[in-house]
């Protein structure tokens, strides 16, 4: 693990996409007023909002979807890629981060930047995360799914614990800096959901504008979009034979027997934690 995995600050990182130089460069980064930032857990939405924030900020203008990589469209603020494409972000600004509360920059506690924090039921982001670690070759052998279960409840995995990440953000106290929604609202309900997101970044989309993103933004139209899909990056990185990167866009697809245990865990945890909202899909918010 040594070799694909660095260690910062007792978290385990890809070294493929990350370094100690892309590390320091976050910690210094510095955050506008304007930008905003969508935190999620790996395998919780990411590329969704990679894919719907240009769209809501630019009022429902196409062309960074379908002309830049999402990758380059909305960086990760952790990752190596953001030194070379930072300069070509175009105010108000879109990141992406997998980073725990506590990683966070100094210069996000002084700035207004907003974040949207998108929250997918654990059981779901096992799941993903399962194929995601048999299709990307920076990333460990997941074994079996009962020892990969194993590895991720103890949180042996790239950033950490599910629940360390989720109650960091529900602790950080943003206030009307932070936006909590649900994967599973966005799959149910994706034009209300997308009503969330532009209200809360002061946006006023018609209806109409709301509906085209939505399209836009939908399983299948970012599966067939190539600068949505991960299909540019090389087979060697990513390998989409073995498990493409949108699998299956769904949630509570396959809680059978075998999964009773992470099940049981799942609810009394988010019993502890009055986490109803995960239980209920978004619908009880
Ligand atoms: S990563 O590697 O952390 O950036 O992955 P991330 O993008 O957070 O999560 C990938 C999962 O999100 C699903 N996805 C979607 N579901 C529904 N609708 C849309 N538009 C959509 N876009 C991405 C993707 O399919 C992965 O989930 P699974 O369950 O594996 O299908």
């Amino acid at each position: 693990s040594e070799e694909l995995y660095l260690e910062y600050q007792g978290l385990l990182l890809p070294r493929e996409t990350h370094s100690a130089e892309s590390l320091k460069f976050a910690q210094e980064f510095a955050l506008k007023d304007d930008d905003v930032l969508a935190v999620t857990y790996p395998k919780s939405g990411t590329i969704w909002m990679q894919e719907i924030l240009p769209l809501v900020l630019s009022g429902g203008d196409l062309t960074p979807v379908q002309t830049v990589v999402n990758w380059d469209r909305v960086p990760w603020l952790e990752e190596k890629r953001l030194a070379q494409v930072v300069d070509k972000l175009v105010s108000p600004r879109a990141l992406v981060t997998h980073f725990q509360y506590s990683f966070m920059p100094p210069s996000f506690r002084t700035s207004k930047a907003k974040v949207i924090y998108v929250l997918r039921n654990p059981k779901d982001v096992l799941v993903s995360s399962y194929y995601f670690h048999q299709m990307a070759a920076f990333l460990e052998d997941p074994g079996t799914f009962d020892e990969f279960m194993e590895i991720f409840l103890d949180g042996r995995v790239v950033f950490g614990k599910w629940t360390d990440h989720v109650k960091s953000w529900k602790n950080a106290e943003l206030g009307d800096r932070i936006l909590f929604i649900t994967y599973e609202e966005m799959v149910q309900d994706l034009p209300a959901s997308i009503r969330r997101i532009s209200d809360f970044l002061r946006r006023n989309l018609s209806e109409d504008v709301i509906h085209k993103i939505a399209e836009n933004c939908s399983f299948q139209s970012m599966k067939a979009n190539a600068m949505s899909n991960f299909s540019l990056c090389p087979k060697e990185y990513m390998d989409s034979d073995k498990s493409p990167f949108l699998r299956k866009g769904e949630f509570f697809t396959c809680l059978t027997t075998d999964d009773m245990r992470f099940a049981v865990l799942l609810t009394s945890w988010c019993l502890f934690h009055s986490f109803t909202d995960v239980l209920f899909c978004g619908r009880d918010r």
